[in-house]
Order: structure tokens, then C-alpha cells, then sequence
């Protein structure tokens, strides 16, 4: 089992998860890896844990560069479980040791594993020495959770950043510069889209204090590290935390008997026509964390549904009780569907929409099946709300 010495003295220590497919409804595809980054200096330091099923793989890594006993310092960035969840196992080798994290991280590993560990506690400012090395921390929260902070080393220029800059991307390779740039972008995107995006604000705090350091390395707790392509991706999580759109529609719907997507068909015909790029996601064959990535810089987003006893089809309700959670802000909606009687689907659509504060620009329903006349009326109706 490797380790990678990712500079002199700093190694990563963690697991490699090629299995996870459902990560709380996310579609790992590529699974993940869990990063942790062992220091060795005058104070033995270890900057975050796995998950609790590959505490062993992490044990283990440890062990080929020191006895894990001589752990002094954990540096516990982030609560949640595959971050935390193997302080345990680590505090059985090392139990005089010390868990540095911040107030909401001190009271949400108490919460977690309400043991009496020895606790430092840091805010934003605090500098902690290892010896040769130090580390800076920078409280950075709701990205994502309430206890998240990073660490910064200005001996060597890391930014030991956490879940920000992360990827679901299980590799054998540990750098960014080792592995296809598209598929570590197009991770890195669809990882903000569905575990960073309702944190913009806060997201651009961390970005402003991150523009303050020396930055050569940046060692997320998903995924690769970057340290070739910093310049590209921290311009792209400017512009998603800015919410920047896209001359873009993305159309969501199910179908029964194919008359909401002849009706999705329609909508796709109008954008293109009026020149926008458009995706067609139809949600019997397509994932909702696929489709949320999309979502991050579309202009439109256009939602079908047939009336299934009354209410909206089952999918469609996931789907958009996921996106409303993930909350994107300032875009135009258009809800659509067929219907054979009662037809109150819309209405229940456009709900999820006043949720999120999006400016719904049409809602149509059409009876059984779509007629061309229907349809050409249709695509009038939608061709002049679109701007
Ligand atoms: Fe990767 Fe929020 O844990």
C-alpha cells in the first residue's frame, strides 16, 4: 500500500474509496478518496482522518513512515465522519494526543464521540508551531458545515484547504497534474455544485483570505492536489460563488406516455432557436447530482412533469426537493406537463421555484396529448417569455 511523500518531510496518509457509488444521494461515479497528510517534525502531525472503514488503510500508511504512538497533534479541519471518523482508531495508538480544531469543531467532535480528548482550540489568526513548520488556521464556516477551517503551512506554501477545492475522484495518482484535467475539472465542478453551492458568501471568504497567502500547493481532503493547475481552478470557484451565468437552459422532466416530453422537446426546439445552449435530462435515465452540475451556471431552468394521482411523478418531486436544497439563486423558470384532469401539477412546481426565488416565466400545462396546434401555440407562448 503507497504513500506519497508530497514534499519533504509531508506525506499522504489516507484511502482510496474505488467502490462509493452514493455519497447522501450524490453520484460518485468516479468513487472518492479520503485525504489525510501526515507531518513529521518536532511535533508529529496529522491533518485530518477517513472514513471509519478504512481506518485500517490509514493505520497502516502511518505505519510505514513512524509508529503511529508518536502522533502529537490531529489536526481535525472538519467534523463530519469521513473526515473525523477515524480519530478514534488514531487515539488508541496515540492518546496523550492533541486534536486541534475550532469552537463549533470542538463541540461537534464531543457530539460525535463524546470522549474526553485533549482539545486545543484555534480561531482565524492562530499559528501553531511543529517545529521546523507551522500552521496558520482560517475558520471557513458553512463551507460546508458549521466547524469547517483550513490549515495553512508557510514554511511550504500548502494549503491544506478540506472539502473546498475537492473531487470525488478515486486515483491512483495523487496530483492534479497526473491525471486527465477534464475529468479532475469536471469533478471538481460537479463537487461544488452539489456539496459547496448554497455557501457561495462564505466561499468567497475563504477565496479573499486564500488570495492573502503564498500558495503553491493546495491539498483538498477529496480528490487530487493541485499544484499545477491553482490558476485554473480557483478562477473557476470565483465564478461559481459569484453565480455566474450562462446563455444556458437545462430541461428536467419525466414522462408517463410521452406527452411531457413531446412538450420538453418543444422547449428544447425554442432555445436552440433562440441560440442558447441547451440539455435535454430526462430523469429515468439521468442522476440528479449529473443534473445539478449543469445547473451551477444555466440561465433557465425548465421542469416537466405529467400528473401522476394528482401530484407531480416521484422524480421529479426528488429532483427538485434536492436542487431547492442546494438552493441556486437568480434564475428563470419554466414549469410544463401534461395532464388529463385535475392538472395541478404546475402549481406544485412552481412552488419549489417561489422556494428558491426564481422568476418563473412560464408554467403550461398541456391536456392528454399534445396536438401540433397545441404545440405551436406552445412554443409562441414560451418563444415570447424567453428573453
Ligand atoms: Fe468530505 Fe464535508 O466531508
Amino acid at each position: 500500500m503507497k504513500t506519497e511523500e508530497i514534499k519533504p518531510g509531508i506525506y499522504w496518509v489516507g484511502a482510496i474509496d474505488w467502490d462509493v457509488r452514493n455519497f447522501h444521494g450524490y453520484l460518485t461515479q468516479r468513487g472518492t478518496t479520503y485525504n489525510a497528510y501526515l507531518i513529521i517534525d518536532e511535533k508529529v502531525t496529522l491533518i485530518d482522518t477517513v472514513k471509519p472503514n478504512f481506518s485500517d488503510k490509514l493505520i497502516s500508511r502511518i505505519k510505514q513512515i513512524i509508529d503511529p504512538s508518536k502522533i502529537d497533534y490531529i489536526v481535525s479541519n472538519h467534523v463530519e465522519m469521513d473526515h473525523s471518523g477515524s480519530i478514534p482508531e488514531i487515539m488508541k495508538y496515540a492518546p496523550n494526543a492533541t486534536i486541534i480544531t475550532c469552537p463549533k469543531g470542538d463541540t461537534g467532535l464531543k457530539a460525535h464521540f463524546k470522549e474526553d480528548w485533549n482539545f486545543k482550540i484555534v480561531k482565524t489568526g492562530d499559528s501553531v508551531s511543529l517545529g521546523k513548520r507551522s500552521l496558520e488556521f482560517f475558520l471557513t464556516p458553512m463551507v460546508h458545515w458549521p466547524d469547517n477551517m483550513i490549515a495553512y503551512m508557510p514554511e511550504e506554501k500548502i494549503l491544506f484547504s478540506n472539502d473546498s477545492l475537492g473531487q470525488h475522484y478515486a486515483s491512483s495518482a495523487r496530483f492534479d497534474d497526473e491525471c486527465p484535467l477534464d475529468i479532475v475539472m469536471e469533478e471538481a465542478k460537479k463537487y461544488y455544485a452539489n456539496i459547496v453551492l448554497p455557501y457561495g458568501k462564505q466561499v468567497q471568504k475563504e477565496l479573499d483570505a486564500a488570495a492573502t497567502l503564498d500558495i503553491k500547493m493546495i491539498a483538498p481532503s477529496h480528490g487530487v492536489i493541485w499544484r499545477s493547475h491553482i490558476d485554473k481552478i480557483i478562477p473557476l470557484y470565483q465564478k461559481w460563488c459569484q453565480n455566474e451565468i450562462e446563455k444556458k437552459a437545462v430541461i428536467v422532466y419525466d414522462t408517463m406516455w410521452k406527452s411531457t416530453e413531446i412538450m420538453a422537446n418543444s422547449v428544447l426546439e425554442v432555445f436552440e432557436e433562440k441560440g442558447y445552449k441547451v440539455s435535454l435530462r430526462n430523469l429515468q435515465h439521468n442522476h440528479i447530482s449529473d443534473i445539478m452540475t449543469e445547473l451551477i451556471d444555466t440561465e433557465y431552468i425548465c421542469v416537466g412533469s405529467p400528473t401522476l394521482n394528482s401530484t407531480m411523478m416521484p422524480s421529479v418531486a426528488g429532483f427538485l426537493t434536492y436542487m431547492s436544497g442546494l438552493a441556486p439563486k437568480g434564475r428563470k423558470a419554466i414549469s410544463f406537463g401534461s395532464y388529463g384532469w385535475g392538472g395541478k401539477t404546475m402549481a406544485e412546481i412552481n412552488a419549489f421555484f417561489e422556494k428558491s426565488g426564481f422568476d418563473i416565466v412560464a408554467s403550461e400545462k398541456l391536456k392528454y396529448i399534445p396536438g401540433e396546434e397545441d404545440l405551436e401555440i406552445f412554443k409562441k407562448t414560451l418563444s415570447e417569455a424567453i428573453n
